[in-house]
């Protein structure tokens, strides 16, 4: 028994090291998943940008436009890119052998990446690629290092860089960082504006670069983030809704018990 109890907390371990994300900072991601508007846009840059490397094949995509909202034909004209039908497996056609000879390793399944990663994580990490001449694909990630994904967002995103890691002859302004003391945002005691000084080892995206500005770009992965949190537990919004429908029928329900008790009652007291 003490050995059996020995092996589960070993066996826990790496799980806890791995959730921890290695102890990089993460960027906090808060998400709805009733939203159907950001799961939708999610969904899209899934099928447009992730899913020539990676599946998603314990999901079908009947059920996603049926969770989601989107009609039959829609889904096939928009989402679905190869010759697959409405009931199939979120299936891909690349083969992991040829996969992990281009990128070193194989794309993962992400039908249940939000379970394993957390949702902090992937929002931090579609948001952390940055330019790193010395690696294959030109980019490195400060939540991943030395990843083998390129970074397909990056024409959405624009050139991100470490302005302490550029190349020689290049420069690019270094970004504004609010002074922190104590733990505390410091701010100007006369006229309330934040503190900021310049920190050249903080990623800053070069102006100009890219198709959306950082707000919209941020609001692109929360809307992906939330498409793959969906993904990891469809059901949880199954169970949202129904949740809805037990609390109004108990509502309801309420009103009749009342009036009952009331009638039963009526010539006791
Ligand atoms: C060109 C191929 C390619 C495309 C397109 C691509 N990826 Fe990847 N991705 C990879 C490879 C290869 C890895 C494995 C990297 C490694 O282990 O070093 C990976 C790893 C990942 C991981 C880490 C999984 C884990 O738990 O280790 C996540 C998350 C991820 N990709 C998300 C995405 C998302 C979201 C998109 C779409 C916006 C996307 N990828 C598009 C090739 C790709």
């Amino acid at each position: 028994m003490k050995k059996q109890f020995a092996a589960l907390i070993l066996a826990l371990v790496p799980a806890f090291g791995f959730a921890a994300g290695g102890g990089v900072h993460l960027d906090k991601v808060d998400i709805d998943l009733t939203d159907k508007v950001a799961l939708q846009d999610g969904l899209k840059t899934f099928a447009n940008y992730c899913m020539g490397c990676h599946s998603a094949q314990y999901q079908r995509y009947e059920r996603v436009a049926t969770d989601l909202g989107i009609p039959e034909e829609v889904m096939l004209d928009n989402i679905v890119f190869s010759d697959a039908k409405i009931g199939d497996h979120m299936k891909i056609g690349m083969k992991p052998d040829d996969a992990k000879g281009w990128f070193g390793a194989a794309p993962p399944d992400l039908t249940l990446v939000a379970r394993v990663r957390g949702n902090d994580w992937l929002y931090s990490y579609m948001r952390s690629f940055y330019e790193d001449p010395t690696r294959p694909y030109g980019v490195n990630n400060t939540v991943f290092p030395n990843v083998g994904m390129p970074h397909v967002l990056a024409p959405l995103q624009g050139r991100q860089v470490l302005p302490s890691k550029l190349p020689e002859g290049e420069s690019v302004a270094c970004k504004q960082v609010q002074v922190v003391e104590d733990g505390r945002k410091q701010f100007d005691p006369l006229t309330g504006t934040p503190i900021t000084h310049e920190d050249c080892s903080v990623m800053t995206v070069v102006a100009g670069t890219g198709e959306l500005s950082e707000a919209e770009y941020d609001e692109k992965i929360k809307n992906l983030v939330t498409f793959l949190a969906y993904s990891a537990n469809p059901v949880k919004l199954e169970s949202q809704r129904i949740g809805t429908y037990v609390l109004l029928f108990l509502a309801f329900f309420f009103v009749f018990a009342y009036l009952l008790k009331r009638e039963y009652w009526k010539d006791v007291h």
